[in-house]
């Protein structure tokens, strides 16, 4: 009998297992109305009891009920008895303040729901092969930022969930140890540019971002810049990059923009480095990543902006179209990989 990668004695019946597909949309919808209601922190002070919970989170008991008891047999809290609700560890990062900050990326009064709002929308994505970000809010997910700064606290939650894997094994890039100045392109937060400085104490460096983030940059890299070793330029980078250096790091940015986009920065990181400085771009790569997981960012990454994940030939073509040849790929932690390129 014949016999397909999925199946096996325990396996589900492949309808069975598309209707769990169907089923399990609401998962992340629970897990965000935990993080919203800050059921993990009630539950931690010791407001344990369903109607209690109900009552300082303004929830219906009934309801509130069945939201933690979906989440108890995912190993999310526990029912220790009849309607009383207990922390578990995979609980935690539901807490304000878990060193994550996974909590405010999910609260559904920031970025997250309208990133849900966003992905709702795939259909239309995958017919017209645009973002549905700007089609359903009328501006880019940047453009939202800035009008609407209250935001800004759960979109840098969210960027630092994907960067911290990363950031330590980046800090010790070889890259480093011969640079004199980094120029962190659409730097964001300025955390990584923070503990790349801190890391090696004879570079200097400059963020370049547009408006939102920089004000989180402002107080991230304060220490740095009191030192005289880093400055942040509020600046669009598609007007030119306006600061010079040997290390041009674009982490997270590439993803965000079309082909021609990202030869459009390589070209103008290029106009900007001095000679013999390199590109470093870090990004989860769709031949080397976890496939389950660099597919689930290309399909963000497609309704969000039209951008997308890339494989390493890939980049590396687009780099040649701005003159740009691969050095070196180096695999840094939780799935990303540093590429450095170089006239
Ligand atoms: C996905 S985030 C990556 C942030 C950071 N590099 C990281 O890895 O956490 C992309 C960043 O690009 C910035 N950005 C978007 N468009 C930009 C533009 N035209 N000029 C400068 N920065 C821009 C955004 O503000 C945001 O901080």
């Amino acid at each position: 009998m014949a016999t397909s990668a999925t199946s096996g004695p325990t396996s589900p019946a492949p309808d069975t297992l598309l209707f769990r597909w169907f089923m399990d949309a609401g998962v992340s919808q629970v897990m965000q109305v935990a993080a919203t209601l800050r059921l993990a922190d009630r539950i931690a002070s010791g407001v344990t009891r369903v109607a209690d919970l109900a009552r300082d989170a303004g929830a219906d008991a009934d309801a509130l009920r069945r939201v933690l008891r979906f989440l108890a047999c995912r190993g999310v809290f526990r029912e220790v008895e009849p309607d009383t609700f207990a922390m578990t560890t995979a609980a935690e990062p539901l807490l304000d303040d878990h060193p994550s900050r996974f909590r405010r990326s999910q609260d559904l009064t920031g970025c997250a729901a309208r990133q849900d709002r966003a992905y709702m929308e795939l259909l239309q994505a995958v017919r017209t092969g645009r973002a549905t970000y700007p089609a359903v809010f009328g501006r880019t997910l940047w453009e939202d930022l800035t009008a609407e700064p209250e935001l800004l606290d759960s979109f840098d939650a969210e960027m630092a969930i994907h960067h911290s894997p990363f950031v330590g094994p980046l800090a010790e890039h070889a890259s480093w140890a011969s640079a004199r100045r980094v120029v962190d392109v659409g730097g964001g937060s300025g955390r990584i540019l923070a503990r790349i400085l801190d890391h090696h104490p004879h570079l200097s460096g400059a963020l370049v971002d547009t408006g939102p983030t920089t004000a989180i940059a402002v107080r991230t890299l304060e220490p740095l810049r009191a030192l005289g070793r880093c400055e942040i330029i509020e600046h669009d980078f598609f007007d030119g990059v306006p600061v010079s250096g040997d290390v041009f790091l674009l982490s997270n940015v590439v993803h965000n923009w079309s082909d021609d986009d990202v030869v459009r920065v390589l070209r103008l990181c290029t106009d900007a480095m001095e000679d013999n400085g390199r590109v470093l771009i870090v990004e989860s790569l769709t031949d080397q990543a976890d496939p389950e997981s660099v597919t689930q960012m290309d399909l963000w990454m497609l309704v969000l902006f039209a951008g997308r994940q890339r494989s390493y030939d890939e980049i590396t073509a687009l780099a040649a179209r701005a003159d740009l040849q691969a050095v070196g790929a180096t695999p840094l932690g939780g799935e990303y990989t540093a590429i450095a390129l170089q006239r």
